[in-house]
């Protein structure tokens, strides 16, 4: 059973990241998928996501999501919010009765630094301790940023942001595998964020839980 990561946050809160090396049915004999995936891997991920939703809290009732225009699956009238991220064999999960939750994983990829113009501002960079002038930038340290960025986006959930200008790093703080990012989200009004993330090797876990 490839559970690959469990952090029960607190008593309310739990998240997970699973490696996926079962076949379908090892999924679907829990849960069900609940719109068309042609592409077998991303129908794979999806299943992984749902799956974990329910490992990390027996009762949760996944047949009951539904998707907003947005694209942001939720729950009515039930005591969980919860968010899901997938990239390559790896599916996370993050739930909790308590707050309202984004998560995301990235495996870290040169590719990172073709965009990051797109999602980094000089001041970002900074906040990270990377020099802004820098064109050869450390993938990993990309991938965190953009990574923390869509956890943001993600617990926001109301779409239209603007990842430069809506989301600003103030300052980061670093423990080896382990750290958060203090942000500063502009979407109603500004209003002060914490990202956490963990490193596992090239694999980026970032989340975001507040009320
Ligand atoms: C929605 C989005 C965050 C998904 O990210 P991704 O890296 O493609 O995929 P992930 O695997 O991390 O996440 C997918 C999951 O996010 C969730 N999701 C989708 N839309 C969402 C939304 N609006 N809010 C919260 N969660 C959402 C779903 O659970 C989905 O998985 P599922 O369909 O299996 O349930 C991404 O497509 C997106 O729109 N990002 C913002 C884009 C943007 O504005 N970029 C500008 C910066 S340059």
């Amino acid at each position: 059973m490839p559970l690959f990561y469990q952090q029960n946050i607190n008593e309310h809160t739990r998240l997970a990241i699973w490696e996926i090396r079962e076949a379908e049915p090892f999924f679907t004999e829990a849960v069900t998928v609940q719109r068309t995936i042609s592409h077998p891997h991303k129908r794979l991920q999806h299943l992984a996501g749902r799956y974990l939703l329910s490992y990390l809290f027996p009762d949760f009732p996944s047949w009951l999501i539904r998707i907003a225009d947005t694209r942001k699956p939720f729950l009515e009238g039930q005591p969980y919010q919860f968010s899901i991220s997938h990239s390559e064999n790896y599916a996370a999960a993050l739930v909790s009765k308590t707050c309202q939750v984004g998560v995301d994983i990235e495996l870290a990829s040169p590719k990172i630094a073709l965009i990051r113009r797109k999602f980094l501002s000089d001041g970002d960079a900074a906040a990270l301790g990377l020099d802004a002038s820098d064109t050869t930038m450390n993938e990993l340290d990309l991938t965190i940023a953009w990574s923390a960025k869509e956890a943001v986006y993600k617990w926001w959930g109301l779409g239209e942001v603007d990842f430069k200008k809506d989301i600003r790093f103030d300052t980061r703080i670093s423990n080896g595998q382990t750290g958060y990012l203090d942000c500063t989200f502009n979407k109603p009004a500004p209003q002060p964020l914490k990202v956490y993330y963990h490193l596992f090797s090239s694999l980026v876990l970032a989340w975001v839980m507040e009320p």
